[in-house]
């Protein structure tokens, strides 16, 4: 068996590579180790930069984006017992749009197998592996839902599966540069059937720790909170959940509205960039090569972004141009660095560190007082959470 693009995991950038490779004319293999319907139902982020949201609708995608994503043009930050608008729209004249990342899986499944028929998505493989990925022709394989090994000779390869995939592994000893930092918080999530509380996201800071209310639709919230990094799902039983979070948004003159729980999960937070993000014929992309906190909203969107860059720079490398290509994992990390860097900082202005003492506390009030009080500071966090890229 033989294609152009070996692409290694069917999540958003996966997918979307595919997608963009078959838009320039361009055949790829797209392989992925969990079942359709697990990758539909995964809940993770929900924040699209205005250029996501630019680059799904010149591709085609944005018909149920355009119709169900709900614009929003600043997010509030809550701190010492007060709720401050920054207003993304009047600062930097750009907004984001909220809309699910399980909605941008969907909406590329749905479009990949109605183009390349059934088989465009290998769904439930076992034993990937990449290997001759120092010459023209690497090779990926894998072994389908019905048992069968298969082999299949490529152009380029492309390490889409994540953190955790088996492509950057297979890079030899000595090529890649890792840089991480683990932080000493997780974020309990839970996605809830009750009408948001709040027009536009918050972002808390509490004594206790940091909370987050992001939504999804007119009757669907999405909340987070800072918990400790082994904590327990089993300690959190719903009503504690919700009493934990009503105490961390308590303002005034406001109600958290609470509802059933319909998902509830702890992940984990971490910075982690390794570079070069490519080694002979392969290339990696999204959380295969960097991952960010969610406090800046940001993992999705850089990759969409180095997606958006791979398919052009396969498509030079294919017909004799590899300047793009040479050029794609410098490129890349000039944003991922911005990125790392911004969520860094909005991670460590949110959360308490386990033992910290004051200090910490009123070092982080300064800096949110600064934000929400100079038009220089609060154009920095739009410009960086609208997208500086
Ligand atoms: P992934 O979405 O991880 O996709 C990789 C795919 O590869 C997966 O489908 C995986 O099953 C598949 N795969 C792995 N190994 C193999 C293999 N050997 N063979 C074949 N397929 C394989 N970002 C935010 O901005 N906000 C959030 O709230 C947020 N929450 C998150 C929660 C979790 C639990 C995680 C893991 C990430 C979260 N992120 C969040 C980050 C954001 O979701 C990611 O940045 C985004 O999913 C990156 O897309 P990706 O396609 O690069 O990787
Ligand atoms: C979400 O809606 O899942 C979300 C929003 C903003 C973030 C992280 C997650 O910073």
């Amino acid at each position: 068996m033989r294609t152009q693009v070996g692409i290694v995991g069917a999540g958003p950038a996966g997918l979307l590579l595919s997608h963009l490779l078959a838009l320039r004319g361009i055949d790829s293999v797209l392989i992925e180790i969990r079942s359709r319907e697990y990758c539909e139902a995964r809940q993770r982020a929900g924040v699209l930069e205005a250029g996501s949201v630019r680059l799904l609708r010149e591709a085609g995608l944005a018909d149920r984006l355009d119709r169900q994503g709900l614009e929003h043009g600043g997010i509030y930050l809550q701190f010492d017992g007060e709720r401050q608008h920054i207003d993304f729209r009047e600062l930097t004249g750009r907004t984001v749009t909220v809309y699910a990342q399980t909605e941008v899986v969907k909406d590329l499944i749905a479009r990949r197998l109605a183009d390349g028929g059934p088989d465009a998505i290998e769904f439930s493989v076992s034993g990937t592996e990449v290997a001759d990925l120092d010459t023209d022709k690497p090779l990926l394989r894998y072994t389908d839902a019905a048992g069968v090994r298969h082999e299949v000779g490529c152009d380029v390869i492309a390490g889409c599966d994540g953190f955790h995939g088996i492509c950057r592994p297979s890079v030899p000893a000595g090529i890649l540069a890792s840089t991480e930092r683990d932080y000493p918080y997780s974020w309990l999530g839970i996605l809830a059937d009750v009408a948001p509380s709040t027009d536009e996201l918050i972002y808390a800071h509490h004594r206790n720790g940091f909370a987050l209310h992001s939504l999804r639709s007119p009757t669907l919230s999405r909340l987070y909170f800072q918990v400790d990094p082994d904590e327990d799902i089993a300690n959190w039983p719903d009503d504690r959940i919700w009493a934990e979070l009503a105490s961390r948004f308590e303002l005034p003159g406001w109600t958290l509205q609470q509802g059933p729980v319909l998902d509830k999960a702890i992940t984990p937070m971490r910075s982690f960039v390794s570079a070069p993000m490519r080694y002979g014929r392969l290339f990696l992309a999204g959380d295969a090569a960097h991952i960010v906190p969610p406090t800046g909203a940001k993992g999705l969107n850089l990759a969409i972004g180095d997606v958006a860059l791979l398919a052009a720079a396969v498509d030079g490398l294919l017909h004799g141009e590899p300047a793009l290509a040479d050029a794609y994992s410098a490129t890349c990390l000039r944003r991922i660095w911005r990125c790392t860097h911004f969520s860094w900082w909005m991670t460590t202005m949110l959360h308490r560190t386990p033992g910290a003492d004051d200090m910490e506390a009123q070092l982080q009030l300064a800096q949110l007082r600064y934000v929400a009080g100079s038009r220089a500071a609060a154009t920095s966090l739009a410009e960086n959470y609208t997208g500086y890229f």
